[in-house]
């Protein structure tokens, strides 16, 4: 995965901070160099660590730009300027005058940016105190942070902490270079509404009652598909927008229900463009925010290769192991599991992990879990050894078949073979969940990130409840190579001209060519079960406009959240988003939702007056 390492940040920040003087300051904190000795500065920033050593008191002091060492002592202090100094309280809001001065070789904190020179302070006066802190803001390196409860309800204070303000920095310096990049592209940012109908993306929408309409309803956009759609067919010909979007489902590490997209579309293009121009920016970002060269064209594979050697539509290509098909090989030779597999139409698949001997068997154990979690009913496994195979497969493979499978797929001594068996839609999640824990137990996840464009995605799913075709990207999506009459006859056959970026594992992007034959549009309509009435009423703009000449188009969404926690090398996408909601969807430092008054609630037609 990119990341910022630690001296990159502190470049970033070097680079980022050449603040004018202020009515309150000359310099930023961080940004004070040896340049600066002798000079006579005025700082102001927060209190981040106190040290009295009798005599002499340091205190580092924060903006954002960084920490600057302040020294007060009875040589160069006013004795009513070192009496504040001794009563300051982490988180106090100071502003400070002294001079700098170069520190002396011995005392040169290499870890500090600043860490050369001194500012020693003759005077000092406390702009705002601070309460005792309920979450440390100088959290020392070697102690963990507080819950993300605490840093979530205290988000003011947790934002505080440098390791936070660099993301953002980060995630700012991506903004910028994005927007520069498809400016540059001869794309045009455009607006588009909060307040609207229901585009489906496959989430719950975000409803909003009108106060004038009693009874009827705006919704929020999930993504502003079909406006960046309109706004291609009103001749704008390259869109992009930094949009909001909002979808009511279920949060995971990577989902929120506000998040950001960089959303994109493009008049007369293939697909080929669209990769282009979205690699274009992409180089574009890591080169201005982390100075990282990324490497284009980015890898490809089909929907179907993907699945069929990885078991998943985002595999991470930085573990170098394939799935295989083992039915030939394991079938027929006496393993029930495996026989009742392929009579139910199934296959035995599985990966070689090499040197994967070394797991112990509780190791296994657990990826057995994983591999339950994931659908399966558990994962086989057997060891290539000096004496031939071990683990539950072991006892059908002491003879030829055991040969046979070990020429076919050069295991060596020392190998793991994991296997599942079953139909692949059953077998795929377990088998990736176990290769990629395998992966990481075994360290065998490559340093480089692999970026990947995963093409030619189905144009439906079967809900796997109901059977019926579902959206697999969503509904406007141009099928490959098919007439509206073939659509309706057998819509799960047909491929679609849509794409997903995965990068190392993670979706961050998806797009597709679009549906701009109104035919067609309507065909995908009806399959999935849309009467004439409901396509009229929810898409009949839309129909409409395709009717006056509509240009070719596509383009793509690449969520801005998940780009960004992963240039950081943060975990989870609430650590680049300021004021994130829980996983249970609530804002717990401002307290949202929250209940609203009958009045209120009657004004807007939800409840009698
Ligand atoms: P899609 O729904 O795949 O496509 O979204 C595009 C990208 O947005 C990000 N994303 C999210 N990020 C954080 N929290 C969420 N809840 C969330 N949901 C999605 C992902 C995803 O890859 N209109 C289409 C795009 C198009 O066809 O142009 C769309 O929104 O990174």
């Amino acid at each position: 995965m990119p990341g910022a390492g630690r001296e990159e940040l502190e470049r970033i920040r070097i680079e980022t901070t050449n603040w004018d003087a202020t009515e309150y300051r000359d310099a930023g904190c961080g940004q004070l160099t040896g340049d600066w000795a002798d000079r006579t500065v005025r700082l102001a920033g927060w209190v981040h660590r106190r040290r009295d050593l009798g005599g002499v008191l340091f205190v580092h002091l924060r903006d954002r730009s960084g920490l600057v060492q302040l020294s007060f002592g009875p040589d160069w202090t006013t004795a009513p300027a070192a009496e504040i100094a001794a009563s300051l309280s982490p988180e106090d809001v100071i502003q400070v005058e002294g001079r700098v001065v170069q520190r002396p070789e011995s005392a040169i904190n290499p870890e500090m940016k600043t860490g050369e020179i001194e500012v020693l302070v003759s005077d000092i006066e406390v702009l705002s105190g601070s309460d005792p802190l309920p979450i440390l803001v100088a959290v020392p390196p070697e102690e963990d942070l507080p819950s993300e409860e605490l840093r979530l309800r205290h988000r003011v204070l947790d934002l505080r902490r440098p390791e936070m303000l660099r993301n953002f920095e980060i995630r700012h310096r991506a903004t910028r270079a994005a927007r520069a990049a498809l400016s540059d592209m001869g794309f045009i940012e455009v607006e588009t509404p909060f307040l609207t109908r229901r585009t489906p993306e496959g989430a719950r929408d975000y409803l909003v009652p009108s106060r004038l309409h009693p009874g009827e309803f705006y919704a929020l956009p999930q993504s502003p598909q079909l406006y960046k759609q309109l706004l291609m067919t009103a001749g704008f010909d390259r869109y992009f927008q930094i949009a909001r979007c909002l979808r009511d489902e279920d949060l995971r590490a990577d989902r929120q229900p506000e998040f950001t997209q960089i959303d994109v579309e493009m008049a007369f293009v293939g697909e080929e463009d669209v990769y282009a121009a979205c690699e274009r920016m992409l180089q574009r970002v890591f080169a201005e925010a982390l100075s990282e060269d990324i490497a284009t064209p980015f890898s490809r594979l089909t929907w179907s290769e993907a699945l069929e050697s990885y078991g998943t539509d985002k595999p991470d290509l930085r573990i170098p192991w394939k799935l295989v098909d083992f039915s030939a090989a394991l079938t027929g030779i006496g393993f029930g599991i495996f026989d009742a597999a392929l009579e139910a139409g199934g296959r035995v698949r599985g990966f070689v992990a090499p040197g994967g001997a070394v797991l112990s068997r509780s190791a296994l154990d657990k990826l057995d879990e994983i591999a339950r979690a994931a659908g399966a009913r558990g994962v086989l496994w057997t060891k290539r050894t000096a004496d031939g195979y071990s683990g539950p497969v072991a006892k059908v493979l002491g003879g030829s078949a055991g040969e046979a499978l070990a020429r076919q797929f050069e295991l060596a001594e020392g190998d793991l073979v994991l296997l599942v068996a079953g139909l692949d839609r059953e077998t795929s999640p377990p088998l990736d969940a176990v290769r990629r824990a395998v992966a990481t137990e075994l360290d065998a996840v490559g340093a480089t990130s692999a970026w990947l464009w995963v093409t030619e995605f189905p144009l439906f799913d079967a809900d796997p409840e109901t059977g019926r075709p579902t959206p697999s990207h969503h509904p406007f999506t141009m099928p490959r190579e098919t007439s509206p009459e073939r659509l309706r006859e057998e819509p799960l056959a047909v491929e679609s001209r849509a794409y997903d970026l995965v990068l190392d594992g993670t979706e961050l992007a998806s797009g597709s060519i679009r549906c701009h034959d109104a035919e067609m549009q309507r065909a995908i309509l009806e399959v999935l079960g849309m009467s004439e009435l409901e396509i009229e009423s929810r898409f009949g703009f839309l129909l409409e406009a395709f009717r006056y000449g509509v240009p070719p188009h596509g383009g793509f969404a690449l969520g801005m959240d998940r780009l960004a926690a992963m240039m950081v090398g943060a975990e989870s996408i609430r650590e680049v988003i300021a004021f994130p909601k829980t996983t249970a969807a609530r804002g717990l430092m401002e307290g949202a939702p929250s209940a609203v008054d009958a009045a209120e609630l009657a004004d807007l037609g939800l409840r009698p007056a």
